[in-house]
């Protein structure tokens, strides 16, 4: 199905793209654009950059980028269609057919309603006579009726197709309920249900939507697994998500609380405690931490006592203090996970726990301090070197702070230690110089050129190439002439030519090229630019990394110049690199920008 293009247009001159972006990430005004750090990696100096006249944006970093819908599908994970909803929603605006799903989010939102009618059944199952045991197993762990209706937590009978079959008499395909990973072939060749005489707890999506489930044995000493869990589907990956955030969202709190398991999310909320989230288990990813960023000022990391427990908090810190500033970690003591902790103490006390996490920084030389015997000259030399790397990532003030404590500590001079610290922090400077160089060369030369391949092997002709459809979009008067100097079929990269043409396509049709026209599912010109080709698009109509593009004749005239030298050469001969003075010009682009 195709949305009108001239929808498309509507909608995109009615997102306020720095509204839009700005909701997600902080902005900060900088001339004609704003700077945020980027929400699709990690970083502590912004590269990421809205531009309001293109309304479009860009990372520096990772090079993501393209327009409110390409920003919309990268941020909230959708396929295009939903992104234009999503965005229609916000803007006011009604989408034009209801037919408006492509195939794969057709599946999607099968996969997402068996996932819904399924929660609703294992729900039921609770309340039925053969369910009782599965109440019961709720019951002993301490919840109440309420918390289990707020939670959807439910029962998965014990026969081999119960819910299979509820869900194929509800009009659901096999193939459905498969790729939901509700059911599984059998060795028979028939299908049964994934989960089985488990007391089942649902994961709800940030729109609301059940995506997976987690099923838990009621058995004491299991063989088995404790829980299983629902594989990786069209709408569920692990990693990207966190239990319990749909609700945690909602709280009227600036943090968050990260716990490992179902359960302490659900006794904790039980307790009055809102804010909780579950990390399920794993290590945290990038992809967690941007997710919390977006609710969450403050977290607070409250992982098992257990070693594993430790080891995730270890490397979970760097992943999410690149995105939040106030990471804490909380310890309960007894080794107890906040479940058992509540039940044994009460919410007061959890709440004063709570209050008193240590920051991550304390938390941090605490560990390292538990490494060192230091009573010993030696443990305390050690102990204090290793401190000072960390203490000389902070600021002046922190740095003095910290220095003092640990001093009067180990009974040593305050000074010795800045002094060791300012040592130290000049040696990180050269190799944070260093690796922002590598960086920079990588990104130049051989790094993330998977969209267009021809610019590594031919980067003088790849510039020039963009450096023309640069003109061409922001002088559309001119399409004529260029077409005439350049046509299409004389391009080089695929990329480009693909961009050019349906550059000069749009002009044809007397409309005004416009960024979002680029990532149209179909039209005339059927140009679909996939979320990553979006990216160099912003990157190319915002001029960065595009050289001498001011739509002059002798512009236009060496651009081509370049392109018909650089057909004839063979890729990689040494001659058709970039020139010292490209990459010059490149690099001041790139640093104009980064201003
Ligand atoms: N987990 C999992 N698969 C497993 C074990 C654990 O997915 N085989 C995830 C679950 O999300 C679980 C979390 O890791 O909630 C923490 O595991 P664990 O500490 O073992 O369980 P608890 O949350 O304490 O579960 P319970 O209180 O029900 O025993
Ligand atoms: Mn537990």
């Amino acid at each position: 199905m195709a949305i009108p293009r001239e929808f498309i247009d509507r909608l995109s001159q009615s997102v306020d793209i720095v509204e839009l972006i700005g909701g997600y990430v902080t902005l900060k005004r900088a001339g004609s654009q704003y700077k945020g750090l980027c929400p699709f990696h990690s970083e502590k100096t912004p590269s990421f950059t809205v531009y309001p006249d293109s309304r479009s944006y860009y990372c520096f970093g990772c090079q993501s980028g393209g327009d409110a819908i390409t920003f919309v599908r990268n941020i909230e994970r959708l396929d295009y269609v939903e992104a234009v909803k999503k965005l229609a929603t916000i803007a006011g605006m009604e989408v034009p057919e209801d037919g408006a799903f492509d195939g794969m989010t057709q599946v999607r939102r099968r996969i997402r309603e068996a996932n819904r009618e399924a929660a609703r059944f294992f729900y039921r199952q609770l309340y039925t006579p053969a369910g009782k045991d599965a109440l019961g197993y709720f019951r002993s762990r301490g919840l109440d009726d309420k918390t289990i209706t707020h939670f959807g937590l439910g029962w998965a009978p014990d026969g081999w197709t119960a819910m299979t079959d509820h869900l194929r008499g509800l009009g659901f395909r096999e193939d459905e309920l498969i790729r939901a990973n509700l059911s599984r072939r059998s060795r028979n060749g028939g299908i049964i249900d994934v989960f089985r005489n488990r007391v089942m707890f649902p994961i709800i999506d940030l729109q609301g939507s059940v995506i997976a489930f987690g099923g838990r044995t009621m058995e004491k000493d299991h063989g088995g697994r404790k829980y299983i869990n629902t594989g990786e589907t069209e709408v569920y990956t692990k990693g990207h998500n966190l239990y319990g955030l749909n609700w945690a969202k909602n709280a009227r709190s600036d943090t968050i609380v990260v716990t490992e398991g179902y359960m302490d999310v659900i006794a904790m909320w039980q307790a009055g405690f809102e804010n909780v989230v579950a990390s399920q288990g794993t290590a945290f990813t990038e992809e967690q931490a941007r997710l919390l960023s977006r609710y969450a000022q403050r977290v607070i990391l409250s992982q098992d006592g257990d070693r594993a427990g430790q080891e995730a908090i270890r490397k979970s810190i760097p992943v999410l203090r690149a995105v939040i500033n106030d990471v804490r970690v909380l310890n309960i003591p007894e080794n107890l996970d906040p479940d058992e902790y509540i039940k044994k103490y009460g919410p007061e006390r959890m709440k004063r726990l709570i209050e008193g996490s240590r920051s991550e920084l304390e938390y941090r030389l605490d560990q390292i301090r538990a490494n060192y015997d230091v009573l010993s000259d030696d443990g305390k030399v050690k102990y204090l070197r290793e401190v000072c790397q960390v203490l000389a990532g902070l600021s002046p003030l922190e740095r003095d702070v910290y220095a003092a404590r640990i001093a009067s500590d180990l009974g040593t001079d305050k000074s010795a230690i800045i002094a060791q610290i300012a040592a130290g922090s000049k040696r990180r400077r050269a190799q944070e110089q260093r690796q922002q160089l590598r960086e920079l060369q990588e990104s130049i030369s051989t790094r993330k050129e998977k969209v267009n391949p021809v610019r590594r092997d031919k980067p003088r002709g790849t510039m020039a190439e963009e450096t023309l459809i640069y003109i061409l979009y922001h002088n559309p008067e001119k399409a004529g002439l260029i077409r005439d100097k350049m046509p299409p079929e004389k391009m080089l990269s695929d990329f480009c030519r693909r961009l050019y043409a349906a550059l000069l396509d749009i002009i044809q049709t007397g409309e005004a090229p416009s960024i979002a026209q680029f990532g149209q599912m179909s039209g005339p010109d059927a140009l679909v630019l996939t979320p990553e080709e979006m990216g160099q698009a912003a990157r190319i109509i915002n001029a960065v990394g595009v050289t001498g593009g001011s739509g002059s004749e002798a512009d236009i005239d060496r651009c081509v110049r370049i392109i018909e030298e650089e057909s004839s050469r063979p890729a990689g001969d040494a001659a058709s690199t970039a020139t010292a003075e490209d990459l010059q010009a490149y690099l001041q682009s790139l640093n104009r920008r980064k201003d």
